[in-house]
């Protein structure tokens, strides 16, 4: 199953997507984390794992990537044939406890342009990445909703949005659930941060409370763990019931 964990800026995706992977891992399920924000570079500390390559460097770099697309008017196949979790090559993933990490590629200079190479790097990877039944792939999103327009989307099997309490992250919801419907993709949320009043705001945003997989308070450890760049740590049951329903969800 692929999995893609998306919302608004600072929502708590990054946090969410270590949290679960921590979960399935120890139900037995083989992870992998595609981190696929350009922009942060703490995702690893979240799971206390060395950061590996970055996988457009795989393929040249992203000006190498960017010729390609160019000179093919965006046509340009980087794979060939199907991939499993073993094809991907040593030192573009690092490994802990269960647990694969892959980064798509960052930002690094001023003036280097968009991020459109890894964006077509990553959907035409994810597109072609096949997995076994206890094999499970996260993608942790860039925020907002440009990945759906990138067609990213698409190549995965189920949409995860993490809404914080924000005016923002509830009209997010409703557009989130827009979107998934017209690929045809199920839609769950997890509610982040929330106290009473704002988790009665986003339930009627979002409309569906089966739709509601969690509902996770401020945990003042995760913010310390975060701002330290320490592994993130949380007893929570209804994360562990999250992680059991999507491993049951039938796709
Ligand atoms: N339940 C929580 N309790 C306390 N702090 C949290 C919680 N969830 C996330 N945070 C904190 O909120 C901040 C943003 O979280 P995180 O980086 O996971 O968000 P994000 O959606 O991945 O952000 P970005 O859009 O920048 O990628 C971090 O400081 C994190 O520690
Ligand atoms: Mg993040």
């Amino acid at each position: 199953m692929k999995i893609s964990v998306c919302g608004k800026g600072g929502s708590g995706k990054s946090t969410i997507v270590s949290l679960l992977a921590e979960r399935f891992a120890a139900a037995g399920k083989e992870v992998l984390i595609i981190d696929s924000d350009e922009s942060n570079y703490g995702l690893h500390r979240h799971l206390s794992m060395e950061n590996p390559k970055e996988f457009t460097g795989f393929l040249g770099g992203k000006e190498e990537v960017l010729k390609d697309m160019m000179l093919s008017n965006f046509t340009h196949q980087f794979f060939e044939g199907q991939w499993k979790l073993s094809d991907i090559p040593k030192g573009y993933y690092t490994e802990k406890n269960g647990i694969k990490l892959m980064v798509s590629g960052k930002i690094h200079q001023a003036n280097e342009g968009c991020a459109c190479a890894m964006g077509t790097v990553m959907k035409q990877f994810v597109s072609r990445l096949t997995l076994e039944e206890n094999q499970i792939a996260i993608l942790d999103m860039e925020a907002g909703i440009e990945h759906f327009g990138r067609g990213l989307d698409d190549e995965v099997d189920l949409i995860l949005m993490v809404c914080d309490p924000s005016y923002e992250s509830a009209k997010l919801a409703v557009k989130i659930g827009e979107l998934s419907g017209r690929l045809q993709k199920p839609v769950y949320y997890v509610l982040n941060k929330v106290d009473e009043e704002s988790r009665k705001v986003l339930e009627q945003a979002i409309g569906d409370p089966e739709r509601i997989l969690a509902v996770l308070p401020v945990e003042p450890e995760l913010t310390k763990a975060a701002l330290l760049g320490q592994k993130l740590i949380l007893e929570n049951s209804e994360l562990n019931q999250a992680a059991k329903k999507i491993c049951r969800t039938q796709i």
